[in-house]
């Protein structure tokens, strides 16, 4: 009975773990909460590229200053363009929903949530690293982990221009081995392209050498600040949570102490 109750249990883990497949594999990252100069350099990369499209709406230029350690006249003089916005203002902008369908076929989402709710981190990381030239969509660009995707590549000229790579490589049967000419004995070779290499363990994208202004290091670091940033963007409070988790930890690790001289006095009386 108890193993039927656990495996019950089991069965949501489950179902969120195949909702979570990707297309391709994730890159992982490991945001870290306390790197503050990484956090402020992500969000002047978001307010610069992406607020323009997606609002965090849940979000405050103020909360963002203090919990990062802007001040307010760094915040209002290069984070903050839109004159008709104050410090305590949410961080909006004037993109209405139809003009955003109409542009670009699908709305811009709200990103305040996004590492919390739709993409985790990797998910992002990804993402944003993933985008490659393809002339048949309208911006010029697709992306690998999100066919067809509706964005244009808003950093292609830091990143510079991938394209996807085509190879001639074996064919591979069914039980995922080689398929072979019955008579010949040698490999069938077929041409396979982007996202179809990485089973063959070869990279997806190759970038166009010269084309972006930063290296592909540095691209990255851009990329792991602004996942940084929209990691703190998705729960603000989650520094805070930490600091005090710290606290409550060594309280109860000294309050330990106590209860168990206590517990001592209190077995006295029993003889
Ligand atoms: C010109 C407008 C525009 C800009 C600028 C822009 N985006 Fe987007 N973005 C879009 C649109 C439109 C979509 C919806 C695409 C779709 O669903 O097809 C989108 C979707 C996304 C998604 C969601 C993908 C998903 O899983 O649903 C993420 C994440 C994202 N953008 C991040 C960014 C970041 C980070 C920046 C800044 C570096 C940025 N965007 C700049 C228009 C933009």
């Amino acid at each position: 009975m108890r193993i039927l109750v656990f495996l019950f249990l089991m069965v949501p883990s489950c179902i969120l773990a195949a909702g979570s497949s990707a297309p391709i594999p994730l890159d992982s990252v490991a945001p870290d909460l306390s790197d503050k100069a990484s956090l402020q350099r992500g969000a002047r990369t978001y307010v610069n590229y992406c607020l323009g499209c997606h609002a965090m709406k849940y979000q405050r230029f103020q909360r963002v200053a203090e919990d990062l350690g802007i001040s307010q006249e760094t915040m209002m003089a290069n984070f903050v363009f839109d004159p008709s916005k104050k410090f305590g203002s949410h961080m909006e902008n004037s993109m209405s929903v139809e003009n955003a369908k109409q542009w670009f076929g699908n709305v811009p989402p709200d990103l305040t949530l996004y590492t919390k709710l739709k993409g985790g981190p990797d998910y992002f990381y990804t993402y944003m690293r993933s985008f490659y030239e393809d002339s048949t969509r309208p911006f010029g660009v697709n992306n690998l982990l999100y066919e067809n995707v509706g964005m244009p590549h808003p950093l292609v000229h830091l990143q510079g221009v991938q394209r996807k790579v085509c190879k001639n490589v074996p064919k591979i049967a069914k039980n995922g081995g080689e398929m072979r000419d019955p008579l010949s004995g040698e490999s069938i070779i077929e041409e396979r392209c982007g996202d179809d290499l990485l089973v063959r363990g070869i990279s997806p994208l190759s970038l166009v050498e010269g084309s972006g202004e930063l290296s592909a290091d540095s691209y990255d670091g851009l990329i792991y600040d602004l996942t940084n940033f929209l990691y703190y963007s998705g729960d603000p409070s989650r520094l805070e949570r930490e600091r005090l988790g710290g606290f409550v930890l060594l309280f109860l690790a000294f309050f330990y102490v106590f209860a168990w001289l206590l517990g001592r006095e209190y077995l006295k009386e029993f003889h």
